[in-house]
């Protein structure tokens, strides 16, 4: 992509002929704040099977930092066009936000890309920091089961979603890739294959609580997300 610019697309986005503006209809930058810099590390990189990804930050005059991420979807070719696959995308993000997983923020969807909060950490790599048996990792264990019931109670039968999710600062877990390694939801009942899969990995991780009282509190968890 010769001539493309990180402001350009943005602006392009938002429909918005300088970048300020773009960034608050995008809602990357709060009402009351100002914009001091738009900062980028690196360049596009592929990011798993199906997307490049671009990091960039928005910093305002009073020193908040926006973390966020471009994705390009470039599914493999099929008999979808790339609008049609990324609607399905966002179908399936909702269909699953509604049931209680959390998403990041979703900034701009359209156009084959995606923006959206980024979330700093790797579930795997936050869950093997924390003290093994601290309430942080009964916290994890708990959100990580929470996501397998509500991907059961759809008859999603991802190959593998652990080494998707991220984590935020308060260790809240996301779900953040919805594509082909998701998969469709499905009418039929899977049974329990998500919560049989995640609780065999909480064995493997030296879980030092029952899968029961871990799932307990996902339920919990869940209840309380639903009447929210
Ligand atoms: N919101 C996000 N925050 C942090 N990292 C992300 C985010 N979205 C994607 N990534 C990174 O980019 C990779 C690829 O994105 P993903 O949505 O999984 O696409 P793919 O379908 O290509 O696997 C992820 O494995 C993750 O490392
Ligand atoms: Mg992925």
């Amino acid at each position: 992509m010769p001539d493309w610019s990180l402001e350009g697309e943005l602006r392009k986005a938002a429909r918005a002929d300088n970048v300020e503006s773009a960034l608050r209809i995008l809602n990357l930058l709060p009402i009351n704040e100002q914009l001091a810099t738009l900062s980028s590390g690196s360049d596009w990189v592929r990011g798993g099977a199906e997307t490049y990804i671009f990091r960039f930050d928005v910093r305002t005059r009073s020193g908040l930092t926006i973390p966020a991420i471009i994705k390009a979807h470039t599914p493999a070719i099929g008999p979808r066009s790339i609008d049609e696959s990324l609607s399905e995308l966002l179908r399936r993000r909702q269909l699953l936000a509604n049931g209680g997983i959390r998403t990041p923020s979703l900034y701009y969807a359209g156009n084959g890309i995606v923006i959206e909060r980024y979330l700093p950490f790797s579930f795997v790599e936050r869950f093997a920091e924390v003290p093994t048996q601290s309430a942080d990792r009964f916290r994890l264990s708990t959100e990580l089961v929470a996501i397998a019931i509500v991907l059961d109670e759809h008859g999603f039968a991802p190959i593998e979603i652990i080494g998707d999710l991220r984590v935020d600062e308060s260790g809240d877990v996301f779900m953040i890739d919805f594509g082909e390694d998701l998969g469709p939801p499905n009418n039929r009942p899977n049974r329990l294959q998500n919560e049989q899969s995640v609780s065999s990995w909480l064995k493997q991780h030296d879980i030092q609580w029952s899968y029961e009282a871990i799932r307990n509190e996902a339920v919990e968890l869940l209840r309380r997300r639903r009447n929210a």
